[in-house]
C-alpha cells in the first residue's frame, strides 16, 4: 500500500505525543494551506531566499516570517540552509509547484473551500446523519459545487490528483476484447485521455453533468485529446446511460446512498453490450483491516455527500451480482485505499 495508506502506529507506551500529534494536525494543516495560498513553493521553486527576503515579497511581518518558515522546515517542505537562506524540499518541488505534472495545488484549495467547512460539521453529522457542507440541503453536493467557478475547478483539479495513482493499473487491464468505453462521472477527462492512450483502438467517452462541459472541453484541448473522448452530459440518475463494451464507475458510487448505487448499477447493466463490463473503484472499507486513510474517506463521504460513505467489496460483489453482472476483485490499487472491482456481462 502506499504511505497515503498509513495509519498512526498506536505506540508501545502511552505517549502523549501520540496524542498532541492528532491534536495540532490542523495547525500543519493551516502552515501548508497558508503557504500554499500565496504561492510560496512556486516562488521558491530552483531558488532559495532568507526570511527577510520571503517576508517582503509575501508581505510578512519578522520574526513571524521566520517562524513560519522555520515550521514549513520543520513539516519537510522546506529545507533551512546554514547561510540562512529557505529552498523547497523535493516533496515540495514535486507537488506543490504551479505548473508542475503533479502539482496538487486543485486538491489543496478544495480541501480549503469545500471539505474542510464540512468536517467542522462531522458531530453534527455523525448524529443526524445528515451532511454538512453548504448544499446539504439541496440533495446532491454537486448543485452547489459547480455554481462557484473557482470552487468547481478546484474540484476538477482535485479528481486527477485522485485518480493519477490507479492510472496505469487500468490502463494495465486486458482491453484487447472491448472496443468502447464510458467513464461515468469521469469529470474532465482525465481518466479517460489516459486509458485511450494506452489503449488507442476504443472509442472512449465521459458521462457526467453538463455543467463541467465547457472543463471537459478545455481539458481535453490542453491534453490533445479532444477529437480522442467525447463528452455525453446528463444526469446519472434521470438520463439512461449511454452504451458500450465497458462502463467505469471511479469514486462515484461511494457519493451516493446503497439505493442509489444499486440503481446505477443497474442502469449500467442495461448499458453494458453483452460481453462487456462494468469496472468500479472506490476506498473500499474492510472491518478485519483498519486504515485511516479508507474510514476517512468514509467520514469525508458523510460530512460531505449526499448519503454516501465507503462499503465493503463484498457488498459491491452482492449489488453487481443483483444488477446482473458476474462479479470479480481485480485488486487494491495501491492508492489511499482504492480496490478495482469487475462485473462481467454474459454474452
Ligand atoms: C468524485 S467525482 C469522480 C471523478 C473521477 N471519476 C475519479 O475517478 O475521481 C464524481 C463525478 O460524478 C459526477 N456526477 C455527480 N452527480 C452526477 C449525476 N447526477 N450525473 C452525472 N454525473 C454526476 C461529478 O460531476 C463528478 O465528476
Amino acid at each position: 500500500m502506499s504511505d497515503q495508506n498509513t495509519s498512526v502506529p498506536e505506540p508501545e507506551e502511552p505517549s502523549i505525543g501520540h496524542v498532541m500529534g492528532i491534536l495540532t494536525g490542523f495547525w500543519q494543516t493551516k502552515i501548508l494551506l497558508t503557504a500554499a495560498e500565496s504561492d510560496l513553493f512556486t516562488e521558491l521553486s530552483g531558488a532559495s531566499a532568507t526570511a527577510e527576503e520571503l517576508g517582503k515579497r509575501f508581505g510578512f511581518l519578522m520574526p513571524g516570517a521566520n517562524d513560519f518558515l522555520m515550521a514549513l522546515a520543520g513539516l519537510g517542505l522546506l529545507r533551512a540552509d546554514e547561510d540562512g537562506t529557505f529552498r523547497n524540499s523535493a516533496a515540495a518541488e514535486r507537488y506543490l509547484v504551479r505548473g508542475r505534472p503533479e502539482f496538487i495545488g486543485g486538491y489543496l484549495r478544495f480541501c480549503e473551500r469545500e471539505l474542510n467547512p464540512a468536517w467542522e460539521g462531522l458531530g453534527t453529522a455523525l448524529r443526524t446523519g445528515k451532511p454538512q457542507n453548504r448544499s446539504a440541503l439541496e440533495g446532491s453536493p454537486y448543485d452547489s459545487l459547480y455554481r462557484d467557478k473557482e470552487t468547481k475547478e478546484a474540484f476538477l483539479e482535485s479528481m486527477d490528483v485522485n485518480t493519477s495513482v490507479l492510472l496505469q493499473r487500468l490502463g494495465d487491464l486486458d482491453w484487447s476484447g472491448y472496443r468502447s468505453f464510458i467513464d461515468v462521472g469521469g469529470a474532465r477527462g482525465s481518466v479517460a485521455h489516459h486509458l485511450v492512450r494506452q489503449a488507442p483502438h476504443l472509442t472512449a467517452g465521459v458521462f457526467d453533468l453538463p455543467q463541467i462541459e465547457g472543463d471537459f472541453a478545455a481539458h481535453m484541448a490542453a491534453l490533445g485529446s479532444e477529437k480522442k473522448v467525447t463528452f455525453h452530459g446528463g444526469d446519472f440518475f434521470s438520463d439512461p446511460l449511454p452504451e458500450a463494451d465497458v462502463l467505469i464507475f471511479g469514486h462515484v458510487l461511494h457519493n451516493w446512498g446503497t439505493e442509489e448505487r444499486r440503481k446505477l448499477l443497474r442502469k449500467a447493466y442495461d448499458a453494458v453490450r453483452p460481453g462487456g463490463a462494468v469496472i468500479i473503484y472506490d476506498p473500499m472499507i474492510s472491518n478485519s483491516r483498519a486504515s485511516l486513510s479508507a474510514s476517512m474517506a468514509a467520514l469525508i463521504m458523510l460530512v460531505w455527500s449526499a448519503g454516501g460513505g465507503e462499503y465493503s467489496v463484498t457488498e459491491c460483489h452482492t449489488w453487481l451480482r443483483e444488477a446482473g453482472f458476474r462479479p470479480a476483485t481485480i485488486g487494491p490499487l495501491d492508492a489511499v485505499d482504492d480496490v478495482l472491482v469487475m462485473g462481467r456481462k454474459e454474452r
